[in-house]
């Protein structure tokens, strides 16, 4: 069979549920049009960019090769960040950003012949794009979160989960917004030792629920507290606005330096080394006590501007007779509508809003300007 016959042979694929909507709404050529789709900060509709971050962006002169396991002051202040502990020698890699960081902690776990992995039932879709494509048996436990977490089938479906990987999203729960509870974070901590898992914990949001970076980690702290072996998997796009340096990283949290060169051996084979660019900006920040403390508040201005986004829909919601009581439990950019797939249709051909196929929107793209109108729209697609 020739290789013209080898694709004709396989089933037809749909584009990537996120950003093949990002591609349907950047070709709409309405001014209506609303992109509620993807998740990243936005400002005036556009991207939101750090000040910080945008002072930083001339000082990072070379374009010389990092080692592979990346920039070596960005990965010690990386772990510091994400564990809030000082670092030693731990293994931590910079990676292709929170994706990478997963997908690198996936292969290292096929050599080391894992085969199931449990994800929250609701989750990002591209954790099942991940495991799939690294031969995982993808299971689920509860995750339901309407009307609110229920915590009882949460550790009920957990306490079943023996010897095998199971992940966790440590904050601002994506697509949900509905997070865990630092009480039942604990429990959790209990199961998970008690049942010999690994953990492989999702950190793409650190800052954007509390705005302290020190407080969205109470679970990462945990786990390495209590030696669960975990791989802490963080991403820089959101809380540095890096979105396409790809910046990121992996902590393993398993006290074996023989994994090293393993790790190292996989990344090499795969993308050779990091990017440099993005890491000098975050290395630059986090090692300057007065950066850290501007962009801190930048984090924290970010935190309240999704605050004052809730309530403001929620108020325009209720005005109109539309009850999503539950935005206001959730956190950081997400929030999980109740909308069908025919209604989803509706608000994209008739409105241009462009939201998941789950029912999630981005309610960082919302704003004074547009919110009357998505409102509008939602309203005229329930009656
Ligand atoms: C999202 O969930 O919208 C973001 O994390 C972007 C992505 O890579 O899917």
């Amino acid at each position: 069979m020739n290789i013209i016959n080898k694709i004709d042979k396989l089933e037809e694929l749909g584009e990537d549920k996120i950003f093949g909507i990002v591609n349907e709404y950047k070709d709409d050529e309405r001014d209506c049009k609303i992109n509620l789709a993807i998740g990243v900060l936005v400002d005036d509709n556009k991207l939101f960019k750090f000040n910080v971050v945008k002072n930083e962006e001339d000082k990072c002169k070379t374009h010389g090769y990092l080692s592979i396991s990346g920039n070596s002051n960005f990965t010690k202040l990386h772990y510091e960040l994400v564990t809030g502990n000082k670092y030693t020698d731990e293994l931590v890699y910079q990676t292709l950003s929170g994706t990478g960081a997963i997908s690198l902690a996936a292969k290292v776990l096929n050599m080391l012949d894992y085969k199931d992995i449990y994800l929250p039932s609701s989750t990002w879709t591209n954790h099942n794009n991940i495991f799939k494509s690294n031969n995982f048996n993808i299971n689920y436990y509860d995750y339901i979160t309407k009307p609110r977490l229920d915590n009882d089938k949460l550790l009920e479906s957990l306490s079943k989960v023996k010897n095998s990987l199971v992940l966790f999203q440590s904050c601002c729960h994506n697509p949900t917004g509905v997070d865990i509870e630092n009480d039942t974070w604990d429990k959790i901590v209990e199961l998970m030792k008690q049942n010999n898992n690994i953990v492989i914990i999702d950190n793409a949001y650190q800052g954007l629920v509390s705005g302290n970076l020190d407080e969205d980690n109470y679970s990462i702290k945990k786990f390495i507290s209590e030696k669960i072996p975990s791989f802490i998997c963080s991403s820089h796009a959101k809380n540095f606005g890096l979105y396409g340096q790809r910046i990121g990283g992996l902590i393993i949290n398993i006290d074996n330096k023989k994994l090293n060169n393993y790790v190292k051996k996989i990344i090499r084979s795969e993308y050779s080394s990091p990017p440099y660019f993005g890491s000098s900006i975050v290395e630059n920040i986090l090692s300057n006590d007065d950066k850290y403390k501007l962009w801190a508040k930048e984090v924290y201005g970010q935190v309240i501007k999704l605050k004052k986004i809730r309530v403001h829909l929620y108020t325009k919601l209720r005005q109109n007779g539309i009850m999503w009581y539950d935005i206001m439990n959730t956190n950081g950019l997400f929030y999980q509508t109740n909308l069908g797939i025919e209604q989803i249709k509706k608000l994209k051909i008739k409105y241009g809003i462009y939201m998941l196929e789950n029912g999630r929107i981005n309610l960082a793209a919302l704003n004074l300007d547009n919110m009357s109108y998505f409102v509008n729209s939602v309203k005229k697609i329930l009656k």
